[in-house]
């Protein structure tokens, strides 16, 4: 980053991190044995996430679209602790694997305490060439599944008093360049489970809604494609992320940042567009 950017999102990082430690304390004990459902936990986030509630003591149904790999995550979360680990091949373009999975987890675990969202399916970097059934395709993947399983989940977390967490990004929140279905399917969530967290409140649900906006996270998937394009000031370790995400969810709060970092770019897009333009330019290096 050049030293411009740098001063801006230290000294406004430096006024919020004292309400940022000033969060609800998260007791590990609220784990054990709880029932999870962790969506794209074959690799990246979702697999330190099954590894992370694994070591908690939950009950744990992972899934993703390849078999052997998910079995290799579950046989490490028994080495690790969990009290249940089981997977289900599902593929979230289809109509009915996102009610299918539901349904298994349902029915495997007697319940549900935990439903978290974070798949996503693969998507080109670059510039946005008219691929309409692509875009068509990863709206189907990254958000209408979204929607569907939380819908079938819904009513066995209001009778655990339980939590849905969505995986977003920053760009939901704040358009990035060479990525516009992905940024389109995050703008959606927000949006849609924006809306939704308003209405559990209206009807005092007993469900939480967590809405994890993330930064730049060291997954192999996002590294190997911006590779080159992106300058990534320090991406986030992706086990770091994982665990701050579950922090989120037993906690029952609305929203997390992480990086925290990138809620001060959240913060800049919302006061001052113009500062966010010059950002990009500095982070991207693009040559057509
Ligand atoms: N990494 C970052 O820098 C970053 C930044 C901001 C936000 N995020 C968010 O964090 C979450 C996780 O990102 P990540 O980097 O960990 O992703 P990732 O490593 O690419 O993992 C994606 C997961 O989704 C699964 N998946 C892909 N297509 C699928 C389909 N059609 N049906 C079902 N599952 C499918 C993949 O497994 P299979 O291939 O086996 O199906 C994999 O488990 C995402 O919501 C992402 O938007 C990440
Ligand atoms: C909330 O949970 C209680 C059980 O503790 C249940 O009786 C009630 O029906 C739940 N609310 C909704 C909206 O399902």
């Amino acid at each position: 980053m050049r030293t411009l950017t740098k001063i801006i999102v230290a000294s406004i990082g430096v006024a919020f991190v004292a309400f940022h430690w000033s969060t609800v304390n998260f007791d590990p004990e609220t784990l054990r044995g709880a029932r999870v459902l962790v969506t794209g936990a074959s690799t990246g986030i979702g697999e330190q996430m099954a590894y992370h509630y694994a070591r908690f003591g939950a009950q744990l149904v992972i899934t993703a679209r390849r078999e052997k790999v998910l079995q290799q995550v579950v046989d490490k979360c028994l080495s690790l602790g969990a009290q249940k680990a089981l997977y289900i091949a599902g593929d979230m373009a289809t109509e009915s694997d996102p009610d299918k999975v539901v349904e298994f987890t349902l029915e495997k675990l007697g319940g549900l305490d935990y439903l978290v969202l974070n798949h996503i399916g693969p998507t080109p970097f670059s510039m946005w060439k008219g691929d309409i059934e692509h875009t068509r395709w990863l709206m189907k993947v990254n958000f209408f599944s979204y929607v569907q399983m939380a819908w079938k989940a819904l009513p066995s977390l209001e009778q655990s008093k339980g939590s849905l967490v969505i995986i977003s990004s920053l760009v939901g929140k704040m358009p990035w360049p060479l990525t516009a279905p992905y940024t389109a399917t995050k703008s959606a969530l927000n949006g849609f489970f924006g809306s939704l967290q308003h209405e559990l409140a209206m009807r005092n649900s007993n469900v939480s809604l967590s809405i994890c906006t993330l930064g730049s996270i060291d997954t192999e998937t996002a590294m190997e494609k911006t590779k080159g394009i992106v300058t990534h000031a320090q991406p986030a370790p992706a086990s770091e992320a994982a665990l701050n995400i579950i922090k989120t969810g037993a906690t029952r709060q609305a929203e997390l940042y992480y990086p925290y970092r990138t809620y001060i770019i959240a913060l800049i897009k919302a006061w001052y567009p113009p500062a966010t333009n010059y950002l990009l330019q500095d982070i991207y290096n693009y040559k057509p």
